[in-house]
C-alpha cells in the first residue's frame, strides 16, 4: 500500500454526539490517518446536513449500509481502510458485520456489543475473513497503563494477590435521563445499552484495565449489580468480588451515582513484593509501594533503568513511546492517539498481506470485546442469584 494516509469512516458522531470528537482529533494526530467519510445519524437527511457542516471536507452518506455499499466503487487512493463505530451500543454489531464482509477493518466502540450471541459472531467473523479489529478502551492508550502491564507482568511486583480495578462517576446520580440529556437516555435502556448500565459502559473499562495491566483473566464473579435512583432499569452501581486465573482475588467495581466522582478510573494491584497504584485523572505518574520504603512515583518520559526497583534494560518499544518531555502533560486525546497508532500499524500490514499482530498489547482486540460481555454476562446470571459465584465461560 502506498504511504498515504488511512482513510477512516465514521459510523455516528452527529448532532451532539461526545465520543467522536476525542476519536477524531486522535484520528488526525499523526498526519498519517484522516476522517474522510462519515454515516453520522440515523435519520438520512439529518445524516447528510453534519457531514455537510462538519469542520473539514467529508463524504456524507445517509446511513451506514450506504456508506460500506459504495465503497466497492471508489478508487484505490478513496476506499476506507478501517471504520470507527461510536454509536450507541445497539448500532456495534451490524455495522462491524458488514464492513468485515465488505474487507473494511473496524475499530468498535466499549462494550463490543448487545450480548454474547452478537459478540460470539463478531469473534468468528474476525478471525475467518482476517481483519483488523479493535475495541477502543481508552485508557490502555496512556503510556502509564503500559509501563504498569510492564512492571507487573515482568513479576516485579512479585505475584498478584489482589487487584481493585474501579470506575466511579457522579453524572447519574439523580435521573438526568429524565430531561433528555442525549447521552444518558440511551445508557439506561435495556434496549440500547444491553442488559447492564454502569456495568457495561464503564466496568468493561475496569475490567480491560484489570485484564490489560496483569495479564490475568476473570474467571468467576459474586455480583451484586444496584440501582439507586428509583424508576431506573438498569444498574447504577455494580460491584463484582472476582477470583482470577492465578488463584488471587480482585474486585471490579464501577459506579455512577458517587457524587464528586468525574471519571475516576484507576486501579490498585497487590503483588508479594510490592504494590502499584494509577488513575486516569491524574494519568502521568504512577506509585509503587515497596516494604519499609519510601514510595516512588514514576513519571512518564522520565523512567530510567537501574534505580533498585527497575532492571537496567528496559523494553526498547515500551521507552520509544513517549512523544513530549516529561512535564508537559499527556492525556485523554493521547491515550486515544495510542490506540489509532497501534491500529494503523497493523492495518498497513494487514493492507500489504504481511501478518498483523491485533494481539492486544496496543490496543484492545475483538477477543478482549467479547470478554468483557462474557463478564457482563456471568454478573448478570450471578446478580439474578444474590451473588452466588459463577465462572466466566470458556474462551471461543
Ligand atoms: N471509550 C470511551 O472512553 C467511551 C466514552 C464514551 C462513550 N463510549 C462509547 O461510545 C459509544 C457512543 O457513546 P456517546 O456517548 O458518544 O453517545 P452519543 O449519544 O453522544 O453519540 C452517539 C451517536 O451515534 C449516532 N447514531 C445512533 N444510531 C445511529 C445509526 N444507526 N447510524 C448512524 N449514527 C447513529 C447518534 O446520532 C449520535 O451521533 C457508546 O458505545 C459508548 O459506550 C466510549
Amino acid at each position: 500500500m502506498s504511504n498515504r494516509p488511512l482513510n477512516v469512516g465514521l459510523v455516528g458522531g452527529g448532532k451532539g454526539a461526545f465520543i467522536v470528537n476525542p476519536h477524531q482529533k486522535a484520528i488526525h494526530f499523526d498526519g498519517t490517518r484522516r476522517v474522510v467519510a462519515g454515516a453520522l445519524f440515523p435519520d438520512p437527511k439529518i445524516a447528510l446536513e453534519e457531514a455537510a457542516n462538519w469542520p473539514y471536507p467529508i463524504r456524507g452518506y445517509g446511513s451506514y449500509d450506504e456508506m460500506i455499499a459504495a465503497n466497492k466503487s471508489l478508487p484505490d487512493a478513496e476506499k476506507l481502510d478501517y471504520i470507527l463505530i461510536v454509536t450507541p451500543n445497539f448500532v456495534h454489531f451490524d455495522p462491524a458485520m458488514k464492513a468485515m464482509k465488505a474487507g473494511i477493518a473496524v475499530i468498535c466502540e466499549k462494550p463490543l456489543c448487545l450480548n454474547l450471541r452478537e459478540a460470539n459472531e463478531l469473534v468468528k467473523t474476525a478471525r475467518k475473513l482476517n481483519v483488523p479489529f479493535g475495541v477502543a478502551h481508552t485508557y490502555l492508550g496512556h503510556w502509564t497503563s503500559r509501563f504498569s502491564r510492564y512492571v507487573v507482568q515482568s513479576g516485579l511486583l512479585g505475584e498478584v494477590r489482589w487487584v481493585d480495578s474501579y470506575y466511579l462517576q457522579g453524572w447519574l446520580a439523580t435521573k438526568l435521563e429524565a430531561t433528555g440529556q442525549q447521552q444518558a437516555t440511551w445508557r439506561v435502556d435495556p434496549k440500547r445499552a444491553g442488559g447492564s448500565g454502569c456495568g457495561g459502559d464503564i466496568g468493561t473499562h475496569a475490567l480491560m484495565q484489570l485484564r490489560y495491566v496483569t495479564g490475568l483473566d476473570v474467571t468467576e464473579v459474586s455480583a451484586q449489580m444496584e440501582t439507586f435512583v428509583e424508576g431506573r432499569q438498569l444498574d447504577d452501581h455494580f460491584t463484582i468480588y472476582c477470583k482470577l486465573s492465578n488463584g488471587g482475588k480482585a474486585l471490579v467495581r464501577a459506579s455512577q451515582i458517587c457524587i464528586g466522582s468525574k471519571n475516576d478510573l484507576g486501579i490498585v494491584v497487590a503483588g508479594t513484593k510490592g504494590t502499584l497504584r494509577w488513575r486516569q485523572e491524574e494519568p502521568e505518574s504512577i506509585t509503587i509501594c515497596l516494604p519499609n520504603q519510601p514510595d516512588r512515583v514514576y513519571w512518564r518520559g522520565a523512567v530510567t533503568g537501574g534505580d533498585g526497583f527497575l532492571p537496567k534494560e528496559l523494553p526498547a518499544d515500551l521507552m520509544a513511546e513517549p512523544t513530549i518531555p516529561a512535564g508537559h502533560p499527556e492525556a485523554f486525546h493521547d491515550a486515544f492517539a495510542r490506540l489509532h497508532r497501534g491500529f494503523e500499524a497493523d492495518v498497513r500490514k494487514w493492507k500489504a498481506g504481511e501478518k498483523f499482530n491485533c494481539d492486544g498489547g496496543k490496543y484492545a482486540n475483538v477477543e478482549d470485546g467479547w470478554k468483557g460481555i462474557a463478564f457482563i454476562e456471568t454478573c448478570m446470571e450471578s446478580h439474578k442469584k444474590n451473588g452466588t459465584w459463577t465462572a466466566l465461560p470458556v474462551e471461543i
